[in-house]
């Protein structure tokens, strides 16, 4: 029986968040919360003011402000560049390529790739997509207690593996996904010597390479010359390998697409597995939601595989993941160094201050939002004003916004449609969810969740 959507109400959830603290008044215990605990660290002023700097020297400005950020972002993004803290953590691991370099450099690669990740080509992966969903279900039904950001990593791997490199049979997952995770773990730790030392000073000494980062590196260098050589096979690598820079012809040398694809996998897999894990878990902790959801699902594709043509209309499951990463944005801050004294929406900036977007304060920002903790996916409704792009920013904004936000939208699309058919997930009784800010926005000692088949 046709199920009208409109009937079933939307959600008052209000998910498990710190609330924002009070500025601690002594100056260096508060530099250390920030640090170490970032998002339970970040005053109440963070989520309530347009810029705030915290009162020390050298301190970063926070700016929460849309129109300053739009400056910041698109009309003067040439005058902001990552920043160094991001530049010392993360260029020892993706070397020159897209992620990390600048300027001509950068432009050239991005420019050259992304064609690769139009929405047309990403909404083509959903049968690979779709089946490794599937195959989930199925591991499930012999293991009905999972731990879900395991369990969703494991899945965003596998995705990235079957549509980037066409299942990566020149690979061993495994071994792959073991490095990938070691390598993660190390690259991710906080260190005070970011904000201060040199760039020279973390080439080597502070991020020596690792082995499980040699070996990755390695295994995906060997893979790429053996796909130059092999005949296509209309994977993203090959895209990849073909690509060329529009205005020069210039296509990508085996070390600059061994950084690239590197980077597409630890930036895509580990963010869309959070993306994904926050998702389903907002998703079944509101039983209004699960039924619309479910609803929605059975309307659009019935029984079928979630394919290339539903992924369009499944809107009511896109909204829900366009909350859950509003309420948890996988990439919850983001870093910028201001190359040339200027303003910024009346802001003034000076040459060489480092300035930190707090996305996570930014979509909970209480001038800017209704209702801000509380999980609505109704915000995303057809009908409702598109929030600001400066304001909604899970992916970045400006020039150097997400390169793979289709692939990732397409895949956590896909996944939530498919699990919520397939399956009811409960939090495992006496488990308190709270999320812990690192690298990434993660449930803190994971979440264990009841998989009930639903068929
Ligand atoms: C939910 C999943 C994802 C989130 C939340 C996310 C978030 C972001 C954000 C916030 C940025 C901008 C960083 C900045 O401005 O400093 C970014 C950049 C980037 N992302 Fe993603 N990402 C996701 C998935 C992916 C996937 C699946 C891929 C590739 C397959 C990918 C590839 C990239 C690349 C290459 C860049 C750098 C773009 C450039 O600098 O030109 N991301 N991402």
């Amino acid at each position: 029986m046709a199920v009208a959507l409109d009937d079933i109400p939307s959600s008052t959830l209000t998910p498990p968040a710190p609330f924002p603290g009070e500025r601690d008044p002594f100056l260096p215990l508060m530099m250390a919360k920030a640090i170490t605990r970032s998002i339970d660290g970040w005053p109440r002023q963070v989520f309530e003011q347009a810029a705030w700097r915290p009162p020390f020297p050298g301190a970063v400005t926070f700016i929460m402000d849309p129109d300053a950020l739009k400056v910041l972002f698109v009309e003067q993004a040439s005058a902001f560049t990552q920043g160094a803290m991001f530049r010392r953590m993360m260029r020892p691991v993706w070397g020159e390529g897209i992620l990390t370099s600048e300027g001509a450099k950068w432009r050239w690669q991005r420019h050259a790739g992304a064609p690769a990740f139009r929405p047309a080509q990403m909404h083509a992966l959903a049968p690979s997509m779709s089946g490794v969903a599937e195959a989930a279900l199925v591991r499930w039904r012999s293991s009905p207690r999972i731990d879900l950001p395991t369990e969703a990593a494991r899945i965003t791997f596998d995705v990235i593996l079957d549509t980037m490199l066409s299942g990566g049979d020149d690979f061993d997952r495994d071994t792959a996904s073991a490095r990938i995770e070691a390598f993660t773990a190390q690259v991710g730790k906080m260190k005070l010597s970011y904000f201060f030392a040199p760039d020279a000073h973390h080439e080597d000494r502070l991020n020596p390479p690792t082995a499980a980062g040699e070996a990755l590196r390695g295994d995906i260098a060997a893979m790429v010359r053996r796909r130059r050589a092999a005949p296509p096979r209309g994977d993203l690598l090959d895209l990849l390998l073909a690509a060329r820079d529009p205005e020069t012809g210039q296509a990508m040398d085996d070390e600059i697409l061994r950084d690239n694809i590197l980077g597409f996998i630890m930036a895509g897999h580990q963010t869309s597995s959070v993306a994904l894990t926050w998702s389903l878990y907002l998703a079944s902790a509101h039983e209004p939601t699960a039924r619309r959801l479910r609803a929605e699902v059975a309307a659009v594709a019935g029984d079928q595989p979630i394919g290339p043509d539903h992924v369009e209309n499944l809107v009511f499951t896109r909204q829900v993941i366009q909350e859950a990463m509003r309420l948890y944005p996988p990439a919850f801050q983001l870093y910028r160094i201001c190359t040339r004294t200027t303003e910024v929406g009346g802001i003034a900036v000076r040459a060489g201050q480092r300035i930190l977007i707090p996305i996570y304060a930014l979509h909970r920002h209480r001038r800017w939002w209704r209702d801000p903790d509380a999980f609505d996916p109704d915000r995303f409704g057809p009908g409702q004003p598109m929030p600001d792009r400066h304001l909604y920013m899970p992916f970045g904004a400006g020039p150097r916004i997400c390169l793979g936000a289709a692939f990732a939208m397409t895949e956590l699309v896909v996944m939530l449609a498919t699990l919520m058919r397939g399956a009811t997930f409960t939090v495992a009784p006496g488990h308190r969810v709270w999320p812990r800010a690192n690298l990434t926005i993660l449930p803190e000692g994971g979440l264990p969740m009841d998989v009930v088949l639903r068929s």
